[in-house]
């Protein structure tokens, strides 16, 4: 169906300010783009309608986690020591990342997950945190300085916004956005890249994007990582995942992978590129 710009806005209000979405604030630039991906395989507004709530659900994945920020907020204004050692600040970091399925899994690997990282792709003075969702709370366990440039992005204003409030108090710039970043790739350069366990939502949302959306950032080290499991640990996605990623990508680029528990990364070195 052949669609006008009044039907793709009229549409993405009704979704953005509908019940399930209203409280997230939601980027419109990711309705937009799925109204204009799915619309031509389709023959009515309905059924344009059901396409993209089915693809929205799986993008914004409410069934992974969503905390409550408004209560998050208030609990983070009341720790006394925001030093990236203090035991309080590094409580409340553990009891957020808990109430996400992506960082909960990943709290027991965490102090091996960044030295074996950054021990393969060096310390970062600038990083991009594509997809961040809560990620950026591990920001303690990284061992990096407060001096570092940290660009997270997301979809959903209330995360990011938390987000920033997080990065205010542990002293780094509150660089979080609200950008949909396959409809707009950052350009900021960076020496690293992460890109957590989002790939393969990518790939459902728009088979194929991974590559060009690789291909669009400014970075020297590009680090993919993928479950190698599962959520209920009954099923391994490591041959699916690594075939994901070396099919998008482009002819070239080197890549190492580094294996920690249940989370594979593909560290892929683009400095001969940029
Ligand atoms: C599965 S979580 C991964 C979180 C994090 N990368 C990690 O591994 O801990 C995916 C997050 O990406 C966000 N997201 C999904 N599509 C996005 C897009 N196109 N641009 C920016 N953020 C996106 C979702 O809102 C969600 O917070």
């Amino acid at each position: 169906m052949n669609v006008s710009e009044k039907f793709v806005q009229e549409l993405t209000d009704q979704v953005i300010l509908g019940k399930k979405y209203r409280h997230l604030w939601l980027n419109p630039s990711t309705v937009e783009d799925l109204i204009r991906q799915e619309a031509p395989h389709h023959t009515s507004a309905k059924a344009i309608l059901k396409a993209v709530k089915r693809k929205l659900h799986n993008i914004v994945a409410p069934y992974l986690g969503e905390p409550d920020y408004a209560a998050l907020t208030d609990q983070l204004g009341q720790i006394e020591d925001y030093s990236l050692n203090s035991a309080p600040l590094r409580a409340f970091c553990l009891e957020v990342l808990s109430q996400h399925a992506s960082t909960a899994e990943r709290i027991p690997l965490m102090a091996d997950f960044y030295a074996q990282l950054f021990a393969a792709a060096g310390k970062p003075a600038v990083i991009l945190d594509l997809a961040c969702g809560l990620h950026p709370l591990s920001f303690p366990w990284m061992d990096l300085p407060a001096t570092t440039c940290y660009h997270a992005y997301d979809i959903l204003q209330p995360r990011v916004d938390f987000i920033n409030t997080f990065f205010g108090k542990i002293g780094l710039a509150p660089l979080a956005e609200n950008r949909d970043i396959l409809v707009n790739p950052p350009e900021h350069p960076a020496d690293l890249a992460i890109f957590f366990k989002e790939a393969h939502r990518f790939e459902k949302r728009q088979p194929g994007c991974n590559r060009p959306f690789w291909e669009a950032l400014n970075v020297a080290k590009l680090a993919v990582s993928l479950p190698t499991q599962n959520l209920a640990g009954s099923l391994s996605l490591l041959e699916g995942h690594r075939k994901l990623v070396y099919a998008n990508l482009p002819k070239g680029w080197p890549v190492d992978e580094i294996q920690v528990e249940n989370e594979i990364i593909f560290l892929i070195d683009r400095s001969g590129d940029v």
